[in-house]
């Protein structure tokens, strides 16, 4: 019978016996699939886990604080902070092209995890959040069934000399199901319910050259609109959401002052499966409210634009 519950038993079981006494590495990068799997694998060996979370400098507002939270404070994980802004905005310095921007997080990315696995002693594992949607789309890319639109990063994107086996305890299940033992291993609903988080990060959403400040921007006015979504009760209603930042600069007066600054488009979708979405026909009174916080809060925000373009042919993210 399919419950939470008997599928944590049964995976608990077959992790012990799998693992032994071994000890296991797992990116966490705080989204549901990673998550999940750190909280089982927690359950099931407990200290032999170490987790290793990236702050890349490219994370949303307060994200690092709240990854740290949870699973150091509440659930007791093993939970290795790496502060790596420096070395992935050093990479990023002059590139523009998405997908090089890709490249080189997802190589940085890799270059942390060995730094991080030379340091621990016995770690024979990797354990990885791959879900049932991601082995039948990596299989696709490979045999070239599926056209490769975007580079992404999370499945199959292992250094072979790392030398580590691979355990991927959620290989068979689909997301609502993953979410569903998330909620039962005590997980946050507001972690386990999150909208998608792409790999890269805020990079791919800060549209061309990548710099602190812009990140800065992108990060205050993201987190405007997300919180409106939720005080309004529409976050759930919609797939994902987010802001991104515009390389391109519009006239606006603020005060008695004409200013020329960067535009905020955002976007937000409705969609199953993630290949296709519809744009979110969200109020117009709603979008109304969330782009007069914006340009009120965020200096150096000239104006706000609401992305129309439903998938296909826009993808969701704008690189
Ligand atoms: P696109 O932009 O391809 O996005 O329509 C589809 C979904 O995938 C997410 N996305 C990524 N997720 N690594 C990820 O883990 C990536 O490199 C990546 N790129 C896009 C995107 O946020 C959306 O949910």
């Amino acid at each position: 019978l399919w419950t939470p519950t008997n599928i944590i038993a049964a995976s608990i079981e077959r992790l012990r016996a799998q693992i032994g006494e071994d000890g296991v590495l797992l990116a966490l990068s705080g989204g549901v699939d990673s998550s999940v799997v750190a909280a089982l694998l927690h359950r099931a060996i407990g200290d032999q886990l170490t987790c290793v979370f990236v702050d890349n400098g490219l994370l949303r507002l307060g994200e690092s604080e709240q990854v740290m939270k949870t699973f150091v404070q509440h659930l007791g994980v093993r939970v290795i902070r790496v502060a790596a802004e420096e070395r992935f905005l050093n990479r990023l310095k002059r590139v523009t092209d998405p997908e090089h921007k890709r490249k080189l997080i997802g190589n940085a990315f890799i270059e942390v995890f060995e730094d991080e696995a030379a340091r621990l002693p016995n770690i024979k594992w990797l354990a990885q959040g791959t879900i049932y949607p991601d082995v039948i789309e990596s299989a696709g890319a490979k045999t070239g069934k599926a056209r490769v639109i975007k580079s992404h990063h999370n499945v199959g994107g292992l250094p072979e000399q790392m030398n580590l086996r691979l355990v991927e305890p959620l290989r068979e299940l689909f997301k609502d199901e993953v979410r569903q033992i998330g909620i039962e291993l005590g997980l946050p609903y507001e972690m386990v319910y999150r909208h998608p988080f792409p790999g890269p990060g805020l990079a791919v959403r800060v549209l061309g050259e990548v710099d602190k400040e812009s990140l800065e921007l992108l990060r205050h006015a993201d987190h405007i609109f997300i919180e409106e979504l939720r005080q309004a009760g529409l976050y759930d209603q919609v797939s994902q959401a987010f802001a991104v930042l515009l390389p391109v600069r519009s006239v606006g007066v603020v005060g008695d002052n004409r200013i020329h600054a960067p535009v905020i488009a955002l976007r937000a979708v409705e969609t199953l499966d993630f290949m296709t979405a519809r744009w979110a026909h969200l109020p117009a009174e709603f979008l109304e409210q969330v782009a007069r916080r914006i340009v009120n809060e965020v200096a150096g925000i000239s104006r706000v634009v609401y992305d129309i373009t439903s998938k296909p042919p826009a993808t969701i993210e704008w690189e």
